[in-house]
C-alpha cells in the first residue's frame, strides 16, 4: 500500500503538507526515551511516524514489536505516543489503574468531531456527561427486555415486508439485505414511529445518508477535517436535522433510554435544537455502526459453514418446538432473553464472528506521570498525555489461547453442550477472554441488546428462509475501522433466499 492510499483524496494534500511541515521539526524533536519508560519505537517518517505499518496489518505489527521489544512498549503514530500492553494476562492492570487513565475527555472529543455536539464536559453543561452515561441504566434490566421484545416485533414485521412479496429464490445484496432489516427495525425501537405517516420507511428516507456518512466515520474519528470529506458535512447536517427536537415530539413509541435522553437534554437551555439533534445522531450511530456489520459477518460466516449453519438451525427449531411456537415463515415468534441466553451454539456462532471481526481498540489518556505496576518487582513509568492502549485482535488472534485462530469455528464458546468461558494464556484462566464491547470505563453499554438483535435477527432469517451465497469470492476485511469497531466487508456479496421448504 502506497504511503496515503488509505485517505480519501482531498486529503492527501493536507496530510503531506502536514507531514513536511513536522518533519523539518522532528528532525530536530524527536522524542527520546527516558529511563524506566518503556522501549519507543519512533518510526522514521516524520510525524506519522509508525502509522503507516500499524495501518498495514495492526496485529500483525504490534506482534512484530512485541517480539523486539517485549509485551510493554511506546509507538509514535500521527503525532501520538501510544504506550501498547500486549500480553492479555495483563489487561486486568488497566481497570486497576483507572486512577491514573481517563477515557471520558479522549471519547467525548472524539463523539464531538464525529457527530457535531459541543463537547459534553464543558462547565457550559454542568454534569451532562454524567447524565448521559446514567441514561444508559435504560439499556439493561428490565428495560433491555422492553427493547428486546420491541426489536423482535418489529425485526418480524420488517422481515414479513420482505418476504410478501416472495414467490421465487429473490437474489440481493447481502449487506444491503442486512442493512435495511436492522436499520428499520432497530431505528422503530429505539426512536419509535410517526404517526401521521404510518407506511414510512426510515430506511428508505435516511438509510443512504447513513451509510456514505458510515463511510467517513473514521476519518472523523482521526480528526480529518470535514471540509476535506467531500458531501459528508452536508450529509450530516441533514441526518443531524432529521431528529431536529420539533419533529421528535410528535414520534410514538419512543423507547425509555430515547425518551429520557430527550427529557434530560431538554433541561440544558444552553443547547441548541441543532446540538440536541446531533446527540440523537450519536446514539443512532452508536446503535447501529458496529451492529450491522457485526449482523452481516454473522449470517455471512453461518452461509459459508454449511455446518455450522445445521447445527444452529438444529438448536433454533428445538427451542421453538419445546416451545410450543411453529417454525413456518410467516408465523409470530417470541422468545424470552432467558430462552435467547439459552442458544449456545448460536451464541458461540456469534461470538466467534465478533471474535474475528471486531477491532475496537481500548484507548485511555494518562492524566499524570505514574508508574505501571504490571508484574511483581516490574514497573514502567508512563508519560502524562500519552495515551494507553489494549489492541484486543492481539488476544482474538493468540495461537495460544485460539486453536488456528484464523479459522472460523462456530462451537469455539461451547464445552459438553454448555458456555464456554475458560480460556488459558501461559496456563492461567485469562479473565478476558472476548472483548468486542471494550473493557472496563469504555464498555459498551449497549452490549446485552446488540447481543439480543444479532440473535434475533438470526433465529428469524434461520426460521423463515432458506439462503445460499452465490458468489465463490472470499471476502476480506476493510481497514478503515481498525481500532475503532468491527470491521466493514471489503465488498458486499450476492444471496439468494426463498421462503423455507
Ligand atoms: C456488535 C455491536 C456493538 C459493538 C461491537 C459495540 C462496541 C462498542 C465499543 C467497543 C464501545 C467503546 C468505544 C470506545 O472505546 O471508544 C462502544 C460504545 C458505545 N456503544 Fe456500542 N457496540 C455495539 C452495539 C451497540 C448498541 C446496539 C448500542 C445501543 C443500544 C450501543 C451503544 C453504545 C454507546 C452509547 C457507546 C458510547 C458509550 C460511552 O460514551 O461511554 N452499542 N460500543
Amino acid at each position: 500500500m502506497g504511503l496515503l492510499e488509505w485517505l480519501p483524496s482531498g486529503v492527501y494534500g493536507l496530510a503531506l503538507a502536514t507531514a513536511l511541515a513536522f518533519g523539518a521539526f522532528c528532525a530536530f524533536g524527536r522524542r527520546k526515551r527516558h529511563p524506566g519508560e518503556p522501549p519507543l519505537i519512533n518510526g522514521w517518517i516524520p510525524f506519522l511516524g509508525e502509522a503507516l505499518n500499524y495501518r498495514k496489518n495492526a496485529t500483525e505489527f504490534l506482534l512484530t514489536l512485541s517480539k523486539k521489544h517485549g509485551d510493554i512498549f511506546t509507538v509514535h503514530m500521527a503525532g501520538k505516543y501510544i504506550t501498547f500492553i500486549i500480553n492479555p494476562l495483563q489487561y486486568p492492570i488497566v481497570t486497576k489503574s483507572s486512577k491514573y487513565l481517563e477515557f471520558s475527555e479522549f471519547a467525548d472529543q472524539i463523539s464531538s468531531q464525529a457527530f457535531d455536539h459541543p463537547p459534553t464536559i464543558n462547565e457550559k453543561y454542568p454534569d451532562l456527561n454524567e447524565h448521559i452515561h446514567r441514561n444508559y441504566q435504560h439499556l439493561v434490566g428490565k428495560s433491555l427486555d422492553t427493547l428486546s421484545d420491541n426489536m423482535m416485533r418489529n425485526l418480524q414485521i420488517v422481515f414479513k415486508t420482505k418476504f410478501s412479496q416472495l414467490v421465487d429464490w429473490e437474489m440481493v445484496k447481502m449487506h444491503k439485505f442486512c442493512f435495511s432489516i436492522i436499520f428499520e427495525a432497530s431505528f422503530k425501537t429505539f426512536f419509535g414511529r410517526d404517526p401521521y405517516n404510518e407506511d414510512y420507511n426510515v430506511t428508505d428516507e435516511i438509510g443512504e445518508k447513513f451509510l456514505k456518512f458510515d463511510a467517513s466515520f473514521s476519518y472523523l474519528a482521526l480528526n480529518i477535517p470535514i471540509t476535506l470529506l467531500g458531501p459528508t458535512k452536508k450529509i450530516r447536517k441533514e441526518l443531524i436535522n432529521f431528529f431536529n427536537p420539533k419533529k421528535m415530539e410528535k414520534w410514538l413509541d419512543v423507547s425509555k433510554v430515547i425518551q429520557n435522553r430527550i427529557d434530560m437534554l431538554e433541561n440544558y437551555n444552553l443547547l441548541s435544537d441543532y446540538d440536541k439533534a446531533a446527540h440523537h445522531f450519536a446514539f443512532l450511530w452508536a446503535s447501529m455502526g458496529n451492529t450491522i456489520p457485526a449482523t452481516f459477518w454473522a449470517i455471512y460466516y453461518l452461509l459459508r459453514h454449511p455446518e455450522a449453519f445445521a447445527v444452529v438451525r438444529d438448536e433454533i427449531d428445538h427451542l421453538l418446538q419445546s416451545t410450543g411456537q411453529e417454525r413456518k415463515p410467516g408465523c409470530s415468534i417470541y422468545l424470552s432473553r432467558e430462552q435467547l441466553d439459552n442458544l449456545v451454539y448460536l451464541e458461540s456462532a456469534i461470538n466467534e464472528t465478533l471474535r474475528l471481526c471486531s477491532s475496537s481498540m481500548n484507548i485511555r489518556k494518562i492524566k499524570e506521570n505514574f508508574i505501571l505496576q504490571f508484574e511483581e518487582n516490574r514497573g514502567v513509568s508512563l508519560r502524562k498525555g500519552d495515551l494507553f492502549a489494549i489492541f484486543p485482535p492481539i488476544l482474538h488472534m493468540d495461537p495460544e489461547i485460539y486453536e488456528e485462530p484464523q479459522t472460523y469455528k462456530f462451537d469455539r464458546y461451547v464445552e459438553n453442550g454448555k458456555k464456554k468461558t475458560t480460556f488459558l494464556k501461559q496456563g492461567k484462566k485469562l479473565k478476558y477472554f472476548l472483548m468486542p464491547f471494550g473493557s472496563g470505563s469504555s464498555m459498551c453499554p449497549g452490549r446485552f441488546f446488540a447481543m439480543n438483535e444479532i440473535k434475533l435477527f438470526v433465529v428469524l432469517a434461520l426460521v423463515y428462509f432458506d439462503m445460499n451465497i452465490m458468489e465463490d469470492k472470499q471476502l476480506g476485511q476493510g481497514k478503515d475501522r481498525i481500532g475503532l469497531g468491527i470491521l466493514l466487508p471489503d465488498s458486499d456479496i450476492i444471496f439468494r433466499y426463498k421462503l423455507r421448504s
